[in-house]
């Protein structure tokens, strides 16, 4: 087996970019089949999947209802495009208005979380006539140029391309304040940073505020409870928008909601929604006001855009979580691992934070004194691949 992978790693090196690279070097694992929680290699050994996919798998890969509601669109209708009126599309958009907070109402299709970020960023300029754009530092936004653009880290923004018209301010991020500072004037802080971009490095004038409420690949940062109630009114007075991305924190991850902004008691212009959505099948969703959604007039298409066996995979992911009330379980399950996550802090210090929301935790791993402490990271995970 040993060999069949050099092979296949080979081939992995000749034949696709360098980017696309494998996690665990000369050892990666070629996952055969998966079920559940759970992915076996070629060599029969069984891992659990504590990543679910790419935080796409939300309801257990190879889910026999979603799965079966997949299989059945394909054998029925595969594409036809929204060229054609498109049932199962129409559907999910019903579904998507119930079930999202406040006023949030008309849906555009894509097939991916950085397209869904276009579709938000491209609505909020045409709807409010500006440009600028603010967001977060360590931010993930997608890999297309503007997704680089909207990414507030150095590593995912390739090429040197960048609109011109995006701006980063300070995340919040309460285990690294700013040197000195009290952390109940972190919001205060943060604040006055958004004033001060907005009074010296744009017109004044905003299309919108894009944030993830947690942030993803950023490392699991959780805003304070207070922070988007107490930006919104800057954005709002800056004639802007607030986009939330709940490309990761949708679907009840997050516990108790559908979506993460939830828990922090403010209602979104736009949500952009990915990865979980159809359980593994390419979706992006974003949803809009039908005012905001007025405002995109004129030619614009997604080929795979709202095709019926994604549209499928969602709506049958949805009932999967409905039927099985697994925003109440994602809560309870988070909080166990929470604490067992707590536990494992008091025991080793390495582990400098324990942070997130529901079933979306995270550990910070650190050197005394806070430096992050990369070594430890990777022979942690090396071990923790162990099945
Ligand atoms: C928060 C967030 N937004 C957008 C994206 C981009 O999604 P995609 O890779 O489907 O284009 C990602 C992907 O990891 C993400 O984590």
């Amino acid at each position: 087996m040993d060999d069949h992978r050099a092979d296949l790693l080979a081939a992995h090196r000749q034949y696709l970019y360098p980017a696309v690279t494998p996690l665990y070097g000369e050892h990666p694992i070629i996952v055969e089949r998966a079920r559940d929680q759970y992915v076996w290699d070629v060599d029969g050994t069984r891992y659990l999947d504590f990543f679910g996919g790419v935080l796409t798998v939300s309801v257990g890969h190879a889910n026999e209802e979603v799965t079966a509601c997949t299989i059945a669109q394909l054998q029925t209708v595969q594409h036809t495009s929204t060229l054609y009126l498109n049932p199962i599309m129409v559907r999910l958009a019903q579904k998507l208005a119930e079930i999202t907070p406040g006023r949030l109402q008309r849906t555009y299709f894509t097939s991916s979380g950085t397209e869904a970020n276009e579709t938000a960023v491209l609505t909020a300029r045409m709807y409010t006539g500006h440009q600028e754009v603010i967001t977060l530092r360590h931010a993930y936004a997608g890999r297309s140029v503007l997704g680089m653009s909207l990414t507030g880290q150095g590593t995912w923004r390739l090429g040197g391309a960048t609109d011109p018209h995006v701006r980063h301010v300070r995340n919040p991020y309460p285990y690294r304040l700013p040197p000195g500072l009290d952390p109940d004037r972190l919001v205060d802080f943060l604040v006055q940073d958004l004033e001060e971009t907005l009074a010296t490095v744009t017109g004044g004038k905003l299309a919108a505020f894009m944030a993830e409420p947690i942030q993803g690949v950023g490392g699991f940062i959780v805003a304070p409870a207070d922070y988007f109630k107490r930006i919104w009114p800057v954005v709002r007075a800056a004639g802007g928008l607030l986009i939330i991305d709940e490309v990761q924190t949708g679907w009840g991850r997050t516990g108790h909601f559908w979506c993460g902004i939830e828990h922090w008691g403010v209602e979104p212009d736009i949500i952009t929604f990915a990865k979980g959505l159809a359980n593994g099948a390419p979706i992006g969703a974003t949803i809009t006001t039908p005012e905001i959604a007025e405002a995109v007039q004129g030619l614009t298409f997604a080929t795979f855009g709202g095709n019926p066996v994604s549209m499928a995979s969602a709506l049958a992911t949805i009932e999967f979580i409905e039927k099985h009330n697994l925003l109440e379980n994602a809560a309870v399950q988070g909080a166990r691992l929470r604490a067992g996550l707590e536990a494992l802090r008091a025991d080793f210090p390495l582990i400098g934070d324990v942070r997130g929301m529901g079933l979306m935790q995270a550990l910070e791993i650190v050197q005394p004194g806070q430096a992050p402490d990369r070594p430890a990271l990777s022979r942690w995970w090396t071990a923790a691949r162990a099945s």
